[in-house]
C-alpha cells in the first residue's frame, strides 16, 4: 500500500495535522454529516474522527498504520478502531449510514485550509519528520540535494523571515444515493476546529 503512513502520530500532526484539523469541519459539512453511524476510512490520527464525534456521530475508524491506530485508541478510548486498509473493511455491507472514503451521483469540490508557521524552520522541521510521500521524497535526497531543496522551497515560499501562512487544497468527492445534497462549504483561514465521500 503506497499511501500507508509509517511515522509516529506527533510527526503526522506536525506535518499534516495542522491542515487536517482545519479541513475536518469543511469536509464534514461537505459530506453532510450531522450524526448517524459513520465509517471514517484512513482516519490517520483522528482529525476528522474528532470532528465527527463532536457532531454526535457514532464513529468507527479504520486505518492501516499501526502507529496511527495507537494514537486513535489513545485519543478516542471508547471508539471502535480497526487496523485495516480500505480494501479489506472488517464490517458487513450496510453497517453504516455514511462512509467517508467513495453508487450514485458524484460531485467534487476543492476545499481550502490555511495553516500558520512561526518561521521557515518550523515548516522545514515538519517536512524533515518524513511524513507521507513528501517526507519520503526528502529522505531520498543526498545532503547536497536536500540543501538545494531547502533553499528552493524557501525561495518559492517568498523567502519568509518570520511568520507566514500556507494554504492547502483538498480535492473531495461525494456520492449520493438520493437527490439531496448539502451546499459546498467555503474555505477556512483560522484555527478551529453525504453520503460516501473521499478526501486527500
Ligand atoms: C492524508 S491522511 C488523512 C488522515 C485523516 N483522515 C485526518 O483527518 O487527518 C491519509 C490516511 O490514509 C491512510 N491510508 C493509506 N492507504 C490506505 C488504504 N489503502 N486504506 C485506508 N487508509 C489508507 C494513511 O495511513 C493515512 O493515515
Amino acid at each position: 500500500m503506497s499511501g500507508f503512513f509509517r511515522v509516529g502520530g506527533s510527526a503526522y500532526d506536525d506535518f499534516m495535522g495542522r491542515y487536517s484539523v482545519r479541513l475536518a469541519p469543511l469536509f464534514a459539512d461537505f459530506a453532510g454529516v450531522h450524526g448517524g453511524r459513520v465509517l471514517d476510512v484512513g482516519a490517520g490520527t483522528g482529525a476528522l474522527t474528532g470532528e465527527l464525534v463532536r457532531r454526535g456521530a457514532d464513529v468507527a475508524a479504520v486505518e492501516p498504520s499501526p502507529e496511527f491506530c495507537a494514537a486513535l485508541r489513545e485519543r478516542f478510548p471508547s471508539l471502535e478502531v480497526a487496523e485495516a486498509p480500505a480494501e479489506q473493511l472488517p464490517f458487513p455491507d450496510g453497517s453504516f449510514d455514511v462512509a467517508l472514503a467513495p453508487l450514485g451521483r458524484v460531485e467534487s469540490a476543492e476545499l481550502e485550509v490555511t495553516a500558520d508557521y512561526d518561521d521557515f524552520e518550523e515548516f522545514w522541521h515538519a517536512l524533515e519528520r518524513q511524513v507521507g510521500p513528501a517526507g519520503a521524497w526528502l529522505a531520498s535526497l543526498s545532503d547536497e540535494q536536500r540543501a538545494r531543496a531547502r533553499e528552493e522551497m524557501h525561495r518559492q515560499l517568498g523567502s519568509p523571515s518570520g511568520t507566514f501562512s500556507l494554504t492547502g487544497r483538498c480535492y473531495a468527492a461525494r456520492v449520493s444515493t438520493d437527490a439531496r445534497s448539502a451546499p459546498v462549504p467555503t474555505s477556512v483561514t483560522s484555527t478551529s476546529s453525504s453520503r460516501s465521500t473521499n478526501s486527500t
